[in-house]
């Protein structure tokens, strides 16, 4: 096995933000350029906007030389009860080519009980490599597309991201094509509201409005060691969390998906749930004092025993969440000084609220997380009424049975959007 060629339409000369059109047009004569007519390509899709964009252009390109494939690796969504694999393989049903691979029990054994985040993502990478390199064998395609964008590659490049598709090795493939490697999500969404406007692909309709989800899915959400039963849970309350997320986003806005046209920030850029085990380690004394010095208020706090992503310096680091509890309620105006000034003051680069009334049978802790965003390379806290907040963690506490749920106050930087 080998590590193909990287060829990436980095710079184009007019943005979709400008003139889709006209970027469309660029990147099929890139697609031209670098595809011969006895080429065969295959994409490997995820069901997100940056994947349903790539292939459409390549469809649109080369037509049945390409071909598409799903992974259902078991760790993607259910949306609203319903599996989201299932849903991809309708959503490419206009594909000659299209193919839905059933490898959970592959990606199981290589992710499944491993407490190590980043040995979880080399295990998740490893099964993705296997399983795409037998695909590209079977459909016998010798260049592969990839709808990687420019805050993977800076991010990736910078020691923040460890993406699970790059520097892939196959036994056939030579060539890797990216052509929407110049662009940020906004310029994503603007191609794929174009294409669809102009081809009525059934792939393309409302994908420019949905939100982005990891590669490796909820094993990166089911934080530390993943078993079947808190599997469960994360896709249980992940769907739950979306759901109801969407549900205010809609009243407040109209929509479910707000785009502010000057800055092209995304509210929320992603709302999604985490799941951990219900275990702490022991306080500290500083941690004590700081918090009564910033709110003046009676606050409780644990730290959970489970390290989780953020940023420091430009590079990615672990840290074990502060989970904080109070008595008075507390509003943005404590909470976004609390999610900064901790982060700056402490070794710790998340801090959790809680927000969970109840107590459930079940030990697991549910983080929910929403955040506004432009790129994902920063991103703030989406300040939903701590009221509706609550109201998503009595159905999470009174549906699942977990333990006790936390709204994530931390932008990013220092914390990430997802935990590990
Ligand atoms: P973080 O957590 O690094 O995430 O702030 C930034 C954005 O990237 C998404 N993400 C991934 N996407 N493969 C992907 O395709 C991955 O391995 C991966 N990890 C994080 C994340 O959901 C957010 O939008």
């Amino acid at each position: 096995m080998s590590i193909a060629t990287i060829f990436r339409y980095l710079k184009p000369e007019v943005s979709p933000r400008e003139d889709p059109e006209v970027f469309v047009k660029s990147v099929r004569s890139f697609i031209r350029d670098h595809v011969r007519s006895e080429d065969k390509v295959e994409i490997m899709v995820s069901g997100g906007v940056d994947s349903a964009v790539t292939a459409t252009l390549f469809h649109l390109e080369i037509g049945d030389r390409l071909y598409v494939s799903h992974i259902d690796t078991g760790f993607m969504r259910l949306i609203r009860g319903r599996e989201e694999s299932e849903m991809i393989a309708e959503k490419f049903s206009d594909f000659k080519n299209f193919n839905l691979i059933n490898a959970r029990n592959l990606f199981y054994e290589k992710v499944m009980a491993i407490p190590d985040a980043e040995q979880k993502r080399r295990g998740f990478r490893t099964a993705y490599e296997i399983i795409t390199d037998q695909q590209m064998v079977e459909s016998n395609c010798n260049v592969m597309t990839q709808g990687t964008i420019l805050p993977d590659i800076i991010e990736t490049d910078g020691g923040i991201k460890s993406q699970h598709n790059v520097h892939l090795r196959f036994s056939k493939v030579k060539k890797v094509l990216e052509p929407l490697a110049g662009l940020c999500k906004d310029e994503v969404r603007r191609v794929a509201e174009f294409l669809w406007s102009r081809y009525k692909m059934k792939v393309l309709e409302n994908v420019s409005r949905r939100q982005p989800f990891p590669g490796p899915g909820l094993s990166v959400r089911t934080v530390s060691t993943i078993t079947p039963e808190k599997l469960k849970i994360e896709k249980m309350a992940n769907d739950t969390v979306e759901q109801m997320i969407d549900e205010y986003t809609e009243e407040r806005f109209g929509t479910n998906l707000y785009i502010d046209e000057k800055t092209g920030e995304q509210m929320p850029f992603q709302s999604f749930a985490a799941t951990f085990d219900d275990e702490f380690i022991k306080r500290t004394d500083e941690i004590a004092s700081l918090l009564k010095e910033r709110t003046r208020k009676g606050i409780r706090y644990k730290i959970l025993n489970t390290k989780v992503t953020g940023v420091r310096d430009g590079k990615r680091v672990y840290s074990h969440p502060l989970c904080i509890e109070s008595d008075a309620k507390l509003g943005y105006d404590i909470l976004d000084r609390l999610g900064i000034e901790i982060p700056a003051e402490t070794s710790l680069s998340r801090v959790l609220y809680k927000v969970g009334s109840k107590v459930g049978p079940l030990g697991y802790v549910v983080a929910i997380r929403s955040v506004n965003s432009i790129d994902a390379i920063n991103a703030t806290v989406n300040e939903i009424p701590i009221k509706t907040i609550g109201r998503i963690a009595d159905e999470i506490v009174k549906r699942y049975g977990v333990k006790e749920v936390y709204w994530d106050i931390s932008p990013k930087p220092p914390a990430t959007i997802e935990y590990e």
